[in-house]
């Protein structure tokens, strides 16, 4: 009986079970009325009383151990419980597809690395700002038609608090909190009241990129100009600056590139120009860093911003803008090798 006892102790000691099923017949074998265990019981009865003691203590041990092991598996199901109890935990996993980064992103990324080379730290400011930072500190007038209804959205119970339509919104921040040299770059999402459509949307993105120190010029400003042009669009990349008008910088500039799909030949994306405009740019007007409590005795700077969409749809002509924010994976796929 002893064996008996021993080389069961041995097999409880093993026992696995794949399911809930297979558990209960584990139960059933050992542990239920019928089970082994209890077989040992009644027979117990007959040995001799010399033997009951040790055949006892053995017994009780593998009625013990057979407990124990099934209660231990029991919990490590339940734990498990997932509602059904076939799950094959063998087979092999789904394969996982990484997500892609959005096109809009893997721009951005490219110009903040190539004005990271040249110095430019990156800054960011608030999306829903004040009148002050958006417009009065970067010389807007009162009646400027930007602050109109038309293309701000302001907060209906304090219109002074407004959603910014431009990431110059940052340099007002930046000057305010530290003195020069200011190199800094400010990537970020800015609104619009336009109606929605291939061309328009009401919310979009910029970079801004403003330099304040002693003696900066226009000169400084153009050479970082070719060189962007050159690095995001390639060696041969031409650029031609035409007046403009800011009212935070004076004088001022917009940046045409040599259209980068017809090579300057002239195509219907640079409506047989052979040119495309790219960015917003010019000096400081000494009446933002006034206001901003930089002297402009001592210090001037250059800014310049641009449109991510913008730079987006010359690299990678996509036509309608919507596109950008419906997150549908057909469109978002096609840039997966591109960073
Ligand atoms: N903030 C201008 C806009 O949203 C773009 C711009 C133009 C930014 C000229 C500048 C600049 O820094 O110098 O249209």
């Amino acid at each position: 009986m002893i064996d008996k006892i021993n080389r069961l102790l041995q097999e409880v000691e093993v026992i696995k079970a794949a399911n809930t099923e297979e558990l209960e017949a584990l139960r059933i074998k050992y542990l239920s009325k019928k089970g082994a265990i209890n077989d040992l019981m009644a027979d117990f009865r007959n040995i001799p009383a010399e033997l009951k003691k040790e055949v006892g203590m053995r017994l009780n041990e593998l009625k013990d151990k057979a407990q124990e092991k099934i209660a231990a598996l029991k919990e490590q199901f339940e734990s498990r419980d997932t509602g059904c109890d076939d799950i094959d935990l063998t087979r092999t996993a789904y394969p996982v597809k990484p997500g892609t980064r959005h096109p809009l992103t893997i721009v951005k990324n490219e110009v903040i690395d190539i004005f990271a080379r040249l110095g430019f730290s990156i800054a960011e400011g608030p999306e829903i700002e004040d009148d002050w930072h958006v417009f009065s500190a970067l010389n807007f007038a009162e009646d400027h038609p930007a602050r109109d209804m038309q293309d701000t959205f302001f907060i209906e119970a304090n219109p002074d608090i407004i959603l910014r339509t431009h990431t110059s919104s940052v340099q007002t921040r930046a000057m305010e909190t530290s003195q020069p040299p200011i190199r800094i770059i400010c990537p970020g999402r800015v609104y619009r009241n336009e109606a929605i459509s291939y061309r328009a949307h009401c919310f979009f993105h910029q970079v801004e990129a403003l330099y304040v120190d002693k003696d900066v010029s226009f000169t400084d400003l153009k050479q970082v100009l070719l060189l962007f042009a050159k690095e995001m669009f390639g060696e041969d990349t031409k650029i031609r600056l035409r007046p403009s008008y800011f009212p935070f910088t004076e004088p001022s500039a917009e940046m045409d590139i040599s259209c980068n799909i017809c090579g300057g030949k002239g195509c219907p994306f640079c409506k047989h120009t052979g040119w495309v405009e790219i960015l917003g740019c010019g000096m400081v007007d000494p009446n933002v860093l006034e206001s901003n409590g930089i002297d402009s005795k001592i210090y001037s700077g250059y800014a310049l911003g641009m449109g991510i969409e913008r730079i987006t749809n010359l690299k990678y002509q996509v036509k309608d803008l919507r596109l950008f924010s419906e997150n549908d994976t057909r469109f978002l796929k096609e840039f997966e090798a591109a960073y």
